[in-house]
């Protein structure tokens, strides 16, 4: 059956999302955003309203809420500011969710309780200086000495890379299959910030998301008990993969929230603003621009709803979550851009949100899956040449109302 109603606790999660955003985000965002600054505060008051670690189940300390109520949670967070729903991208959909999935029992006391609880802040370690898209064309190794892994390696571009206590890192432990760029031969490990030989720093420049941490992770000669190998060696790619399907779903809800920002700005501009004697909200060509923010709007919505449906009900998601990303991502970028031109001159200084909106609006379809990825992605499954399996290792299961 298909039902368009959002069930009590989905919606309390949207309410609890919603008024974090307006409270504490949206009253100090353009003074971090200015600075370049990350607001540590931001952690603090999303682990005080449960925002941490809810949709994990019970058992490890979450509060077994469904993917929808993940997606709401990004939605409501983007509209504040993208830094905002990067965290739940990272430390849920990136981290949590696939330690939830991959991890043995002892892995997730360890590393996924105190992150579902919201004590431990996680990240994900997939890119490097030279790899991006290309996630085989990787060069971290992990070389297995009795006991332990031996990692050496850079990762970039890292979000929380500065800030996160624990990693989720993919490396090389076959190096004849690395040679050969042989996907069997990646492995996933659980590290800890202080491990002897592991560095962070932050990315300064960036266009967009200032107020958000961003960084590299520098490995040499990190010990990395054997214990902290995730799944078997050898599966790393599918590791990884199947983060992306969390963290994409996260990026695809949060630029839906972006985009509903963007048209919220235009129509209060519009209403307020007057040219030729008139508010500019009776110019066809304003009508034009923000009608297309609404279109963009529901249709992004669409399209991460049916992917956290899937998502709830366990069947494989690839396909729907990477269209759900490209074409949110696509439609932020859109309505960011014409919100900066719905406010004419006043949309090209920090004055109006909508320059934060426009420049935040860019990574979006760089990171998590270029544009252009998800769009090969797309073609080949309506060619036929790209299908998705059963899923080999299940989501977490949610509690449903
Ligand atoms: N879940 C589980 N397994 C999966 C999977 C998934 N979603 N997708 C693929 N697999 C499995 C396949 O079943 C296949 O298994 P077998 O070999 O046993 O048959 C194996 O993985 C290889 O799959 P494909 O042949 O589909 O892989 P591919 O080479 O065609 O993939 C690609 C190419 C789609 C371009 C992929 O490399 C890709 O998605 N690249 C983009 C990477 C990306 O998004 N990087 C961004 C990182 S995060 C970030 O931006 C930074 C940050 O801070 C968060």
């Amino acid at each position: 059956m298909i039902s368009f109603e959002f069930t009590d606790s989905q919606l309390e999660v949207q309410r609890m999302a919603r008024e974090l955003a307006a409270k504490k985000i949206i009253p100090t965002i353009s003074e971090y955003d200015r600075a370049h600054k990350y607001n540590p505060q931001l952690l603090k008051d999303m682990g005080a309203a449960d925002l941490l670690g809810f949709c994990l189940p019970e058992k490890y300390g979450g509060m077994g809420m469904d993917y929808i109520s993940l997606g709401l949670a990004c939605e409501e967070l983007e509209y504040g500011d993208t830094s905002a729903r990067v965290v739940l991208s990272v430390h849920i959909g990136l981290y949590s969710l696939p330690v939830c999935t991959w991890a043995n029992e002892a892995q997730k006391e360890k590393y996924l309780v105190p992150c579902a609880k919201g004590e431990k802040i996680a990240t994900f370690g997939l890119t490097e200086p030279a790899a991006g898209s290309d996630a085989v064309g990787i060069q971290t190794t992990a070389v297995k000495k009795g006991d332990r892994y031996l990692l050496n390696g850079e990762k970039m571009w890292i979000s929380l890379a500065d800030v996160a206590d624990y990693f989720l890192i993919f490396a090389w432990t076959d190096l004849d299959k690395k040679k050969a760029r042989d996907h069997k031969g990646l492995s996933a490990f659980l590290i800890e910030r202080g491990m002897p030989g592991l560095t962070t720093g932050t990315i300064h420049g960036k266009l967009g998301v200032r107020a958000g941490n961003t960084g590299y992770i520098a490995m040499t000669d990190v010990e990395v008990p054997a214990a902290n190998l995730v799944g078997s060696e050898g599966e790393g790619f599918k590791i990884a993969m199947f983060c992306l399907d969390q963290g994409r779903y996260t990026v695809a809800a949060g630029s839906t929230g972006l985009i509903r920002a963007c048209r919220d700005a235009c129509v209060k501009y519009a209403h307020e603003r007057e040219t030729f004697q008139k508010p500019i909200a009776e110019h066809q060509l304003v009508k034009q621009m923000i009608a297309g923010m609404e279109a963009g709007y529901e249709y992004s919505r669409l399209l991460w709803l049916k992917a956290g449906w899937k998502k709830n009900l366990c069947e494989p998601n690839t396909r729907e979550t990477s269209l759900a990303k490209w074409i949110a991502c696509r439609e932020a970028e859109a309505a960011a851009a014409n919100a900066v031109q719905v406010h004419g001159a006043h949309g090209f200084s920090d004055e109006y949100p909508v320059e934060r909106f426009y420049r935040n609006s860019k990574g979006a379809s760089i990171y998590e899956g270029t544009r252009e990825i998800h769009t090969l992605m797309q073609a080949d499954y309506a060619l036929g040449f790209r299908e998705d399996k059963p899923l080999r290792t299940h989501l977490p299961i949610v509690e449903q109302e």
